[in-house]
């Protein structure tokens, strides 16, 4: 691997591309505890060819960014959010959580390291983070592994909408993505595995990625490819799906809140009737890659459904994102322990 070079970095055409950076935090749990901490060069892991992570998927991350703010200041959103899921997704797995305050000082060591990587303010790009953790060792049963890796990598990434914001169309899919006592709420990566096939199918057809409809019935909204679902209904409430198979965006929840106590919307989570679209007015698909894509059409039965426009922005979406993005990059106040600055 070739390591990159910051002056070869184009800040303002930036994709989400694999870029291999000086400095990775790492830590191995062996003989029942985590050890060797630290930050390092080597961006190659070196793990048995019966880790677990390899034949039975043992493997939970997370994604988060880094912003820089127009003092020149560098933070992070929610970092102990992160830390909370991702403690939650390894119960699932049967894997040893990183303490979860360690957690949030390795992910400050990675962005200290890798300062001259988190973009400038103006440019809309952020330095994305990849916890990660396999279960390695060599135990090649149907046994949660005994040897783990930990690590933490960074890379700068692009402005989502580099011309602004803009709607997009989505297609329900006839697949499911997670059981409701699956593993849906855990960010596991066997999710994401069984979401390539519906989501190529959806990208086939000329939509931005698809929509999941509930696994029991197909008649509630789930997802949105990997992102949680918000619509604003016509008397102005800010609704988002409860189930038990979706992952529980961070930005989601920060919406919610928003929602209610910055744009003094009532905010809920409760059912989405894929038969019921009319009840919305503007409709947006949430998650830390794009903060928010608004949803212009969605495809169901063969129907496009129209939510604000096919080509412009709802206010209320755009105010929601106005805010947050504020928040993230540091213009607007954050509510009490939003964010992080990293020093
Ligand atoms: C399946 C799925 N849903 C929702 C989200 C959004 O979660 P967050 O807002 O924490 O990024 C993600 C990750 O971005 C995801 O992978």
């Amino acid at each position: 691997m070739t390591k990159v070079n910051v002056k070869d970095i184009d800040w303002n055409n930036l994709g989400f591309e694999y870029m291999d950076l000086p400095y990775r935090f790492t830590s191995h749990f062996k003989n029942g505890e985590w050890q060797d901490a630290g930050l390092v060069e080597d961006s190659t892991l070196h793990i048995s060819e019966a880790s677990p992570v390899l034949h039975y998927g043992q493997a939970v991350f997370e994604g988060m960014k880094a912003y820089r703010t127009p003092e020149d200041k560098v933070q992070l959103f929610r970092p102990d959010q992160n830390a909370a899921r991702m403690k939650k997704s390894c119960e699932r797995l049967l894997m040893p959580a990183f303490p979860e305050d360690q957690f949030v000082e390795a992910v400050k060591s990675v962005v200290k390291a890798n300062i001259d990587f988190v973009p400038p303010y103006g440019t809309g790009a952020t330095l994305y983070l990849r916890p990660l953790m396999i279960g390695t060792g060599s135990t090649i049963g149907v046994h949660p592994a005994d040897e783990y890796i930990f690590t933490i990598f960074a890379m700068p990434v692009g402005n989502y909408f580099k011309g602004g914001l803009s709607p997009v169309n989505f297609i329900t899919s006839d697949y499911d993505r997670a059981a409701h006592r699956g593993t849906g709420q855990s960010k596991v990566g066997g999710n994401y595995a069984a979401s390539l096939l519906p989501g190529d199918e959806a990208h086939k057809q000329g939509f931005a990625d698809c929509v999941y409809l509930d696994p029991v019935e197909h008649r509630k909204i789930e997802e949105v490819g990997s992102a949680n679902f918000f619509g604003i209904t016509k008397n102005n409430i800010f609704r988002t799906p409860k189930s038990p198979s979706i992952l529980p965006s961070i930005t989601k929840y920060s919406l919610l809140w928003l929602a209610e106590n910055r744009l003094g919307l009532k905010a809920e989570e409760a059912d989405v009737f894929v038969d019921q679209l009319d009840d919305y007015k503007e409709a947006g698909a949430c998650g830390t890659a794009a903060v928010i894509s608004p949803i212009g059409g969605l495809q169901h039965n063969g129907k496009l459904h129209v939510f604000y426009s096919e080509t412009e922005v709802g206010p209320i979406t755009s105010k929601l994102f106005e805010t947050l993005t504020g928040i993230q990059f540091g213009t607007v106040e954050a509510p009490e322990g939003w964010v992080q600055t990293v020093e």
